[in-house]
């Protein structure tokens, strides 16, 4: 069968993932970004940013990808083009497409030389109403092409969260795509059926669709989240109430699920808030009010709140505390729109506490932002020594194996808030006190 050829115009956390993905299953990836350091490291091999089994990926497949900042020759030695710059929310929460015109007006002129039916595939996150107008306007107007006879244009969004991206790529729950044409339709159809590991559904919808999809799935996500954070406040106001049992019991029901239903932080990173946030705007647009994701935005934003005032309940001002973890979840180092982070800053910034911190990926990107008297610890066991007091922020993996006897030998006085229920309550005995998320006391 002959070879795909894909280009992909924005190598940044997704770009590169996909690009080592589609390697991985026999593509040959002409990866195009602006940016010069990105497009060396990934000629040289080297992954330009951190994702877990990225740079394996790079390493056994990187003679099936080149980069290039020249998005005419990218077009021109591909059958499919995939659109995946920054789409950073504006001062209004709607996404910005100033990144994203840019990629499309050249891309449009490229395809003014291209022959045959090339496809552009629009996978950034845009407001709803963005494709199938503003970006199927420009395509034609620079290449002199009508869309759906002289080039292919789908709108066709990922599902993948940071840390499991490649993994989510190849083996997605289903793929969405967006789309007028049959034909555009068909080889998308195809072109998956060779990438995903599992053969995953496809749900093909229109543009608009597809995009009110995209981050009505998101705000679905960040909804879920909140109710079960909800519970677990109710919980905690009743003693011997543990919700994490009360969420297991109702996600039974194939109506709920047990999925993103636990009592937790809240949730975070570049993707769960904005969406949420996008999705309101895009309501107000249309003069409707969508209380729900205002809601679920407030409800949000009191979570790291809720832990500094725990904090303050159990600890006098200038008391030690140790924050473990600082990304906004496990295997990724980003730190944006992160409740862990929220929860360290509050403590030392207003509220008077010394603070050690502690994170696995994360150390770098917290310290341009964290205050200078936050102490940055290289271990774990670094950050609890002469601490008063530990709050799990990040459920990484090692947090979850510290010992009872390492905190009573390390701390002063051994208090553990459990923000992810990582630990067990059968650790607060002896000199340790323990306090959970969601558990009443
Ligand atoms: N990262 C995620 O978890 C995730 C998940 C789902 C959807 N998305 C969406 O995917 C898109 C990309 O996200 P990301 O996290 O990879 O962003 P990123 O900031 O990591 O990468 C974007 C890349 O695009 C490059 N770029 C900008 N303008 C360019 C241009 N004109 N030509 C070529 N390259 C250009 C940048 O230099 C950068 O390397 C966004 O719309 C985002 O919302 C991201």
């Amino acid at each position: 069968m002959k070879t795909t050829k894909v280009s992909i115009i924005g190598m940044g956390k997704l770009g590169t993932s996909m690009a080592v993905a589609m390697a991985k299953r026999g593509c040959q990836v002409i990866g195009v970004d602006i940016n010069p350091e990105a497009i060396r490291k990934i000629n040289a091999g080297e992954s330009p940013v951190e994702e877990t089994g990225l740079q394996d990926l790079l390493t056994q497949f990187g003679r099936k990808i080149t980069a290039t900042a020249d998005v005419a020759e990218a077009v021109l030695k591909s059958d499919v083009t995939f659109v995946v710059v920054a789409t950073p929310s504006q001062a209004d929460g709607a996404f910005s497409n100033h990144q994203v015109l840019p990629a499309v007006d050249r891309i449009g002129r490229a395809l003014r030389h291209k022959k045959g039916y090339p496809i552009v595939v629009i996978t950034c996150t845009v407001m709803p109403g963005t494709t199938d107008t503003i970006i199927r306007s420009l395509l034609e107007k620079r290449s002199g092409k009508k869309c759906g006879r002289g080039f292919g244009l789908v709108y066709n969004p990922e599902f993948i969260a940071l840390g499991s991206v490649i993994r989510d790529f190849l083996n997605p729950d289903f793929v969405l795509m967006g789309t007028r044409e049959r034909k555009t339709q068909k080889w998308m159809e195809a072109f998956y059926g060779r990438i995903c590991e599992n053969k995953a559904p496809v749900q093909t919808l229109t543009p608009l669709e597809a995009e009110i999809g995209k981050i009505s799935l998101n705000c679905f996500c960040t909804m879920k989240i909140t109710f079960a954070n909800m519970i677990a406040e109710v919980a905690e106001a009743l003693p011997g109430v543990d919700a994490a049992q009360i969420n297991r019991a109702i996600g039974l029901d194939t109506r709920i699920g047990q999925r993103y239903l636990a009592p937790g932080l809240g949730f975070g990173g570049p993707c769960f808030p904005r969406d949420n946030v996008a999705f309101r705007v895009f309501a107000e647009r249309l003069k409707i009010t969508a209380f729900l994701p205002e809601a679920v935005h407030t409800s949000n934003r009191r979570q790291a709140a809720r832990v500094v005032n725990r904090v303050r309940a159990i600890l006098p001002k200038g008391g030690r505390v140790a924050v473990l973890g600082l990304s906004y979840k496990p295997f990724t180092p980003v730190i944006e729109e992160s409740q862990a982070l929220q929860v360290a800053r509050q403590l030392a910034e207003t509220q008077g506490f010394r603070v050690a911190v502690y994170d696995p990926q994360a150390l770098d990107a917290a310290r341009k932002v964290l205050p200078k008297a936050v102490a940055f610890a290289p271990s774990s066991a670094a950050c609890l020594a002469g601490a008063d007091l530990v709050i799990l922020a990040t459920p990484w993996p090692e947090f979850k194996t510290l010992s009872p006897t390492l905190l009573e030998k390390t701390m002063r006085h051994p208090v553990m808030i459990d923000c992810w229920r990582c630990w067990s309550p059968k650790m607060g005995r002896g000199k340790v006190r323990y306090w959970a998320t969601g558990l009443g006391k």
